[in-house]
């Protein structure tokens, strides 16, 4: 009777709306006699679910069923709807059968277990059989075992899942302790994302708080639960009802969201607690000895280590044999991080096996290798965070700079001994493009940084508008103080002098005088993207071409940048108040502030100090640290998101990060539904088609970064007629 769900797993793939679609269209389907299955959500005495099999429960929400990890079986349940199927309880988390025969059964007197080939049946209700009984897989989530009457009716339940928590919580499931039982409720990280054994962190609640422990330490608290939020929890949704229940029977939390809303809590293996689609409560290992949290319990550091350090996975040239091995494979990284921080000789650290469980430390400095060196090998080098804060790049910035300026010395002298020899002067005039200004003549351009010349605050300083001598208009961005970023940014920006091209802003001179540092841009009348995609009216009065050329601007510059400039940057802080916009609308990108060089065979990412904007930086960004061109190619898909829909990815009236735009494009995008995603405003006859393709060309680019096109392929899929199907955006793949 149990239907073979394999067959429209492919459909289930392509969201949630279509997936259930097809769910039920597999019962109505043929009419007459019932050729198709009916999903049975329920196993009686005596019956077995086998190995390819599937349980859904009644209204379709939650699935059960075998499945593989890295050749280890388990019995697992997920969300239907769930592209990634990921898992929200695992029967047998610390018990993996090996291969694919076996079945779950519910013999005659009631036992429900996993019997297969390689040992002795995993028994899950041990305790609380009753011959009369049926196991079924309820709409909540959880699976349970009750007695029936003799009528048929049920009688008690005598087990369920929501009892054995793994690393979820459901609404209705209870973190807490049941006084009478002795049961325990909380929850377990998995080791890590390929092995489900019980991990490094657990989240309990104490009564008052939620708690997280590491390895039985405090780690993190949630701070007292009072009129409906906790004290370190930043959650901006009504969504949720918190119940906290304390009586002679059970002291419990729970918490429920509105009928028929999905939602799991999970707390992942870096200690990470996340909500459905990754809204953070806690941030993946939050918590170190430096930095303080709200809700971070104190650690102390060792007193070796003064300042803040931090693991960065690097590559080393090969390191020969680890000075501690330790083949426990209950450890998992988190654990060996901890463990190395901990140790004043350790230096760097590494997991042992395939599956990432086991520690390996090292005692000596161990030098980095360069691409192409043989031998070399990824580990996680504890490094100060000043080497961090300052990585190479900078360095790479600075010779540039130094270079360049000795170079303009060397040809502003050479023009000046030299008059009447066309080729140097022509070389010197290409450097000459970018003028020093002097201190005075900028006052005297912008009314002595008055008010009304004021145009713009942002970050590094404030935007002033001047006009010079000659009637030309300028923007003069001064930056505020002679803070190191400031300075870098102001090394940084002068980069652009060797980037030419009509999407990029074009930057006229600077000055330097004293504490001062400016620069000196050409004025863009038209104001910024954002004033113009968020102000109803202003969008009202552009027409199509103009969209289509800011869309198609923006993507060259980006391209230009990436691969065609004489330095190959990324931008790393794209976003609609960074482009400007000229006369004729064409779209500018400007504020290289953040920008930084990669070299152009570089695969691997570069980790940085965290500088960008939230909402427009990929997940990778904030997890890892990680900026590489596909960065910018994350950011240039919310733009687009923002430019059809009129609305922004992060509302300004709300401190949410919750991402509904992107939820709602993906979403949207599953039922075939994309256009109610667009501004009614931009649809006009001739450009339905244009704007699907540019939501489908968006989440590609906000797809995870190995999937992501590059630049150049955005350029050419913007114009072609059918780029790939998008896998699901970044901010889904739960890490
Ligand atoms: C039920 O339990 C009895 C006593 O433990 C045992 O002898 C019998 O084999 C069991 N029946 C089934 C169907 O497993
Ligand atoms: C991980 O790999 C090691 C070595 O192959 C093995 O002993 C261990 O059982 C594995 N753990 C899991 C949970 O797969």
């Amino acid at each position: 009777m149990y239907s073979s769900f394999g067959g429209f797993s492919s459909y289930l793939r392509m969201g949630q709306g279509l997936g259930f679609f097809f769910f039920i269209l597999s019962c109505v389907c043929l009419g007459g006699p019932c050729f198709c299955s009916a999903h049975t959500d329920s196993i009686k005495p005596g019956e077995g679910l086998q190995f390819s099999k599937l349980l859904v429960s009644a209204q379709g929400t939650f699935t059960l069923g075998f499945f593989i990890l890295d050749t280890r079986s388990y019995l697992g349940i997920w969300y239907t709807s769930d592209v990634n199927n990921k898992k929200v309880w695992v029967a047998n988390r610390d018990n993996p059968i090996s291969g694919t025969n076996a079945n779950l059964m519910l013999d005659g007197n009631g036992t429900l277990m996993i019997i297969h080939s390689g040992g002795d049946p995993i028994v899950l209700n041990s305790n609380q059989a009753s011959r009369n009984s049926i196991a079924t897989l309820l709409d909540s989530g959880n699976f349970v075992v009750s007695a029936l009457n003799s009528d048929g009716s049920v009688k008690q339940t005598l087990w369920e899942s929501f009892d054995d928590p793994t690393d979820t919580l459901l609404p209705g499931m209870k973190l807490g302790i049941n006084l009478k039982t002795g049961q325990n409720w909380s929850l377990a990280s998995w080791i890590n994302e390929q092995v489900p054994d019980p991990g490094t962190f657990t989240l309990e609640w104490n009564g008052t708080q939620l708690v997280i422990k590491r390895r039985g330490d405090i780690y993190w608290s949630s701070g007292i639960l009072k009129d409906r939020s906790f004290e370190f929890i930043q959650t901006h949704h009504n969504i949720y009802y918190f119940i906290s229940v304390c009586n002679d029977n059970e002291i419990y939390f729970s918490y429920s969201v509105q009928d028929g809303a999905i939602s799991k809590w999970v707390l992942n293996w870096r200690g990470g607690f996340f909500d459905t689609y990754g809204t953070l409560f806690v941030k993946e290992d939050m918590c170190d000895p430096y930095d303080k949290y709200p809700g971070c319990a104190v650690q102390e550091p060792p007193t070796c280590r003064t300042t803040d350090f931090q693991f960065m996975k690097q590559s080393v040239l090969n390191s020969g044999y680890p000075s501690l091995m330790n083949i426990d494979t209950s450890l998992g990284l988190s654990d060996c991080q901890a463990i190395c921080r901990n140790n004043c000789s350790c230096t760097a650290c590494n997991t042992v096996f395939t599956n990432e469980t086991g520690c390996q430390f090292w005692r000596d400095k161990l030098p980095r290798a360069r691409v192409g060196d043989a031998n070399q090998e990824e580990l996680y080098v504890l490094s100060s965070s000043k080497d961090i804060g300052k990585p190479w790049w900078i360095w790479i910035i600075i010779l540039v700079v130094v270079v360049f300026l000795f170079m303009l010395a060397v040809f502003c002298c050479s023009q000046r001994n030299s008059r009447g020899d066309g080729k140097k002067r022509e070389t010197a005039k290409d450097i000459d493009n970018v003028k020093e200004f002097s201190l005075v003549s900028v006052m005297a351009a912008t009314n002595n940084f008055s008010d009304e010349n004021k145009i713009g605050k942002g970050g590094f300083g404030s935007v002033y508008k001047g006009i010079l001598p000659g009637g030309q208009e300028i923007a003069v961005k001064r930056l505020s103080g002679v803070s190191t970023w400031g300075l870098d940014q102001f090394v940084n920006e002068r980069l652009i002098v060797n980037q030419q091209h009509r999407n990029l802003i074009r930057l006229l001179g600077y000055c330097s005088e004293g504490e001062e540092r400016m620069l000196i841009y050409e004025l863009l009348p038209n104001g910024n993207l954002e004033d113009l995609i968020f102000d109803p009216d202003r969008r009202k009065g552009l027409d199509w071409n103009t969209w289509c050329n800011i869309i198609k601007g923006i993507a060259q510059g980006l391209d230009y940048l990436h691969n065609h400039s004489r330095l190959n940057m990324v931008h790393g802080d794209l976003k609609a108040s960074n482009i400007l916009l000229d006369h004729d609308m064409n779209p500018k990108i400007s504020d290289f502030g953040t920008a930084r060089i990669f070299e152009r065979n570089e695969s691997e990412p570069q980790t940085s100090k965290l500088v960008g904007t939230f909402g427009y930086m990929p997940p990778e960004y904030f997890s890892e640290g990680w900026c590489s061109p596909k960065t910018d190619v994350y950011s240039f898909g919310v733009l687009m998101l923002e430019i059809v829909s009129g609305q922004r990815i992060i509302p300004p009236d709300c401190k949410d990060d919750n991402l509904s735009l992107i939820r709602n494009a993906w979403k949207l995008w599953g039922e075939g539904n994309s256009l109610k995603l667009v501004d009614p405003a931009m649809v006009g006859p001739h450009s339905t088609t244009q704007i699907v393709r540019w939501i489908r060309v968006a989440l590609l680019c906000i797809q995870k970064h190995e999937e992501r096109p590059t630049m150049s392929d955005v350029c050419s899929m913007l114009n072609r007629r059918d780029p790939p199907e998008p896998n699901p955006p970044a901010i889904f793949a739960l890490r």
